[in-house]
């Protein structure tokens, strides 16, 4: 078993440049025991932050990803048949609760409703998930913490949390760093210097002021990384950032047009 829990251990720092108050925050929650969401965009640092999270503290992290199809019992665990007969199997929660590891359940929302509040009895001062299968109610390792992400732009009125689970967590914003700090991370990240990783982030501003005027969600610092590491392996820069900033974001002939434009400016 405590070999299981090494798979999840976060050996080695992951880089994380901090843009506000958040690893403070975190680290008061963690020890308050206040579950947190991470909400915002996508590529923007919140599974990364997670990561350095766990390294820091030294817990290990088990992650989920949630998709509609899932059921309570993937997350909490089920009875499996193998030879010997029928054996109980920890769900990914479950097994977080008992070990004492961050679970990060990301995208949340994707997840059903029914399937969301199991998490309940976790994320109150219970701090217990009942396995009602297996007739055994888990009360939480004391090192356990629950992390969920969520991007507020893609909910609808079908998909969101309900009050009673968004009131559970203590909520981290986040968003595209300023300037100066997204060019530091694309500069560690992809290996590039200062300068040019400096003319993507500009490009990437530039494109994120047509979010809702054409464009469903900006250039993440994500993307930019890739425009990055194509052009740290020598593509020039107006394909790199064809490939990895323009194509995946959008399909409509102007607007690719406006963004290839606000490329040309730069490189
Ligand atoms: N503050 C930061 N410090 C270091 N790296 C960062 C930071 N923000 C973003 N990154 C870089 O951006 C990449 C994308 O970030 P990450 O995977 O954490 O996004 P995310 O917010 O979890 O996105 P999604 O919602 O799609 O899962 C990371 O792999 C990392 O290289
Ligand atoms: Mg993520």
């Amino acid at each position: 078993m405590t070999d299981m829990l090494d798979q999840y251990r976060v050996a080695e720092e992951p880089y994380y440049r901090p843009v506000a108050d958040e690893v403070a925050l975190y680290e008061a929650a963690y020890a308050a025991k206040m579950p947190v969401m991470l909400k915002g965009p996508t590529g923007c640092g919140k599974t990364r932050f997670v990561e350095h999270m766990a390294w820091r503290l030294g817990k290990p992290l088990v992650t989920v990803a949630c998709n509609e199809d899932m059921t309570a019992s993937d997350i909490v665990g089920r009875f499996l048949l193998d030879a010997e007969g029928t054996r109980w199997q920890d769900g990914p929660l479950a097994f977080a609760a008992r070990h004492g590891a961050i679970c990060y359940l990301d995208e949340i929302v994707e997840a059903r409703q029914d399937t969301t509040v199991v998490i309940h009895p976790l994320t109150d001062n219970r701090r217990a998930l009942p396995l009602e299968k297996k007739g055994e109610i888990l009360r939480a390792h004391e090192d356990f913490h629950l992390v969920i992400s969520y991007n507020p732009g893609y909910q609808s009125l079908m998909k969101d949390l309900k009050q009673s689970t968004k009131q559970r967590f203590g909520a981290l914003d986040f968003s595209y760093p300023e300037h100066a700090t997204e060019v530091e991370i694309v500069t560690h990240e992809a290996g590039i210097d200062a300068t040019e990783a400096g003319k993507l982030v500009s490009i990437a501003e530039r494109a994120r002021n047509l979010k809702g005027h054409g464009l469903d969600e900006g250039i993440s610092t994500r993307m930019l990384i890739h425009a990055g590491s194509l052009m740290a392996r020598g593509i020039e820069a107006p394909a790199a950032c064809r490939m990895a900033l323009v194509r995946p974001i959008t399909d409509d002939p102007d607007m690719r047009d406006a963004l290839d434009a606000a490329v040309a400016t730069y490189f």
